[in-house]
């Protein structure tokens, strides 16, 4: 099955309170995050773009409101999930970094909202003949967990995924999805040189 790409343009009109109130507490966690006593140099957890993440999750919401399970790959500090909770979404974050789960729980808890948070690998199992081709110098932890088992929930169960691949690591972020993902979920990822872009699974040759 192929993925096809979605048009997914930010929503320009003003965000909700309760979503601007999450992203300014996130900027806050985030700065005290980094500037911990401690924190190892070349440390890969750069944040996105949220408030334009949060803007196209807007739009995808509107269009396509049976799109409701969520799940952020490698969910940082959660901001994204707790905002995408608050946005309607059923959301769900696996992130390699305990610290960053605990503060992401704290979030979601200030916030109001049950997210599920799962400290483990966001690459499911059943992935190393993926792994095994991806040459890749890589941030992300290219091994495999049980941290499906213990969101309870299984990657082809989410309508909806949001990922933050370096550009070197996209194509094995898209080839994860295609191969666990469900028909017709909708795959979001950010770049820092092309923004926001969403792609779907569908059914077909290809991918
Ligand atoms: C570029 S940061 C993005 C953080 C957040 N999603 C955002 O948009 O601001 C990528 C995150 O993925 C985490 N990560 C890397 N490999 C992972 C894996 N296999 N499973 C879960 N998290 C992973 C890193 O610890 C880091 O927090």
């Amino acid at each position: 099955m192929p993925l096809r790409q979605l048009q997914l343009p930010p929503d320009p009109a003003p965000l909700p309170t309760a979503v601007t109130t999450v992203l300014a507490d996130g900027r806050e966690r985030l700065t005290a995050h980094f500037a911990r006593p401690g924190l190892q140099p070349g440390h890969g957890a750069i944040p996105s773009d949220h408030e334009l993440v949060v803007r196209c999750l807007v739009t995808l919401r509107a269009k396509e409101p049976g799109l409701v399970r969520f799940l952020e790959w490698g969910s940082g500090l959660g901001i994204v999930a707790v905002a995408a909770a608050k946005l309607g979404f059923d959301a769900h974050g696996i992130e390699w970094d305990d610290a960053m789960v605990d503060e992401a729980n704290r979030l979601s808890a200030r916030h109001g909202v049950r997210v599920p948070f799962v400290a483990g690998s966001f690459v499911p199992p059943g992935s190393d003949r993926l792994l095994d081709r991806a040459e890749l110098s890589t941030r992300t932890v290219l091994q495999s967990d049980d941290a499906y088992d213990r969101l309870e929930r299984d990657m082809d169960e989410f309508d909806v995924v949001f990922a933050y691949p370096w550009p070197e690591e996209e194509a094995l972020y898209r080839q994860l999805f295609l191969r666990h993902g469900a028909e017709g979920a909708v795959l979001v990822v950010y770049g820092q040189l092309d923004g926001v872009r969403a792609f779907r699974k569908v059914a077909g040759r290809g991918g």
